[in-house]
């Protein structure tokens, strides 16, 4: 096991259902540890640059639109095997898929509106936590 962090994203669906506080509880009691967090709205550019790795895929505008049209709140959890672990309670990307009890399977209206994201690996970690947070705003 290896200590790590992933960045997190409760996205503009789940700020606008109020259910932050919910998803942050599924979050801890996974074991992750808020280490650092931040609401704020990404302009169209910042989405396209976040979601950037999916510039080729047919739902990318619908995305970016999406990942745009409100607030979100970015955290950067930490924990053991914090990439995996914020995946397993994540649940699968469609809701309609997700494991029961995981925050997708509960929160979750459909592939879009999914309520979650997390870096799906430490390269894109390591890109997308420097993408919302410098040093000085992630705390033990
Ligand atoms: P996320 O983990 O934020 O990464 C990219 C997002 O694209 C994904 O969650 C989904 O919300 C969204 N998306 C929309 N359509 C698809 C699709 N067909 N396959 C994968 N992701 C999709």
């Amino acid at each position: 096991m290896k200590r790590e962090r992933t960045l997190s994203m409760i996205k503009p669906d789940a700020v606008q259902k109020n259910i932050i506080g919910r998803v942050i509880v599924k979050l801890e009691e996974a074991g992750l540890k808020v280490v650092a967090a931040k609401m704020v709205r990404l302009s169209k550019k910042e989405g396209q640059q976040f979601y950037a790795i999916h510039k080729e895929r047919p739902f990318y505008n619908d995305l970016v639109d999406f990942i745009s049209s409100g607030p979100l709140m970015a955290l950067i959890l930490e924990g053991e095997d914090a990439i995996a672990k914020n995946r397993e309670v994540m649940g699968a990307t469609n809701p309609k898929e997700a494991a029961a009890g995981t925050i997708r399977a509960e929160f979750g209206d459909s592939i879009d509106k999914n309520v979650v994201h997390g870096s799906d690996a430490p390269e894109t970690a390591a890109i997308e936590i420097p993408f919302f947070f410098n040093e000085d705003e992630i705390f033990e």
